[in-house]
C-alpha cells in the first residue's frame, strides 16, 4: 500500500522526503508530491522546470536491504513503469538511457534516484517528473527539446489521476524487482530505448564515449561497442546524440 503526502510550495520533492525522515514508514512506500516546486532538481544537478499545478513533482520513498542486488537499475524500471503508464492512456513512448522518457523525440518526463544508508537498510528518494499540462510558453523554457502531455494530444489531463495509476504500476514492477531484480524487466526496457542503431555518443559525466549500442546488462549500464572493437560499460551518464 502506498501512503500520499501531498503539498503545496517546496523547494524540491525529493530534498523534503530527505529532510523529513520522520514522516515515512520504513515498511511503506511514501509518495510525496508538490503543486509547485521552487527548486526542482534533475540528475547532474539541472534544474527541473517546476510551475505550479500543471505537472506531477513526485518522490516515492521506501527501503531496500542493503543487499539488495542490481539496486542501481531503479531509475531504469521506474521509467519502464512511467512508460507503461502512459501507453495504456495511448501514448507512444521511448526511453533515452538511463531513464529519459521521450515522445516524439522530446523529453516528457524524467527520474532521479537518490538513495542514503541508514542502519541495516538503503533509503531509496525515487523522484519522478512528468510534464502534464504544461504550456507551450513554458515547455519552450526547458533547455532541452521537451514537450508535454497537454501538447502531444491537446487535451488536459487530471494528474491525480495520472499519479494514482503510475504509483500502482510501480508498486506492482517494485515487488517483481525486490523477488528477481532487474533480469525480468530487461527485455522490456531494451525493446523501449531509442538510439540503439548507429554511432551513438555517451557521457559518463567526464567523457564522452562513441560507439554502437552493444547491450544492457543486469544492472541497467550501458555497453558501447567502441570503434577499437573493444566493449565499454557505462553505470551513470547520458546519451547525448545518435
Ligand atoms: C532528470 O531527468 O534529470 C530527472 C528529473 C527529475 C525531476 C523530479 S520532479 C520530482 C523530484 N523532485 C526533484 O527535485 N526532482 C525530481
Amino acid at each position: 500500500m502506498i501512503k500520499y503526502i501531498h503539498l503545496d510550495t517546496i523547494e524540491s520533492t525529493n530534498d523534503y522526503a530527505k529532510q523529513h525522515p520522520e514522516i515515512f514508514d520504513p515498511n511503506a512506500i511514501t509518495c510525496i508530491t508538490a503543486e509547485e516546486q521552487t527548486k526542482g532538481r534533475g540528475r547532474f544537478n539541472r534544474h527541473w522546470v517546476s510551475p505550479k499545478g500543471e505537472n506531477i513533482y513526485a518522490t516515492f520513498y521506501f527501503a531496500l536491504p542493503i543487499a539488495t542486488p542490481q539496486i542501481g537499475s531503479l531509475s531504469q524500471i521506474a521509467a519502464l513503469s512511467v512508460v507503461k503508464t502512459l501507453q495504456e492512456l495511448g501514448f507512444f513512448l521511448e526511453i533515452k538511457w538511463p531513464n529519459d522518457v521521450r515522445i516524439e523525440g522530446k523529453k516528457l518526463a524524467g527520474v532521479l534516484t537518490e538513495t542514503r544508508f541508514h542502519k541495516e537498510v538503503i533509503e531509496i528518494f525515487l523522484g519522478i517528473g512528468i510534464n502534464v499540462n504544461l504550456e507551450k510558453a513554458a515547455v519552450e523554457k526547458i533547455d532541452q527539446p521537451a514537450t508535454s502531455l497537454l501538447l502531444i494530444s491537446h487535451k488536459t489531463w487530471d494528474k491525480e489521476d495520472l499519479l494514482r495509476q503510475l504509483s500502482t504500476q510501480l508498486e506492482k514492477d517494485l515487488k517483481v524487482f525486490k523477488k528477481e531484480g532487474f533480469t525480468p524487466f530487461k527485455n522490456d526496457f531494451v525493446t523501449k530505448l531509442c538510439m540503439k542503431e548507429g554511432i551513438i555518443h555517451c557521457f559518463d559525466g567526464e567523457k564522452t564515449w562513441k560507439g554502437h549500442f552493444d547491450s544492457i546488462t543486469d544492472e541497467g549500464q550501458l555497453t558501447l561497442r567502441l570503434e577499437n572493437g573493444q566493449t565499454h560499460t557505462i553505470t551513470s551518464g547520458d546519451v547525448i546524440s545518435s
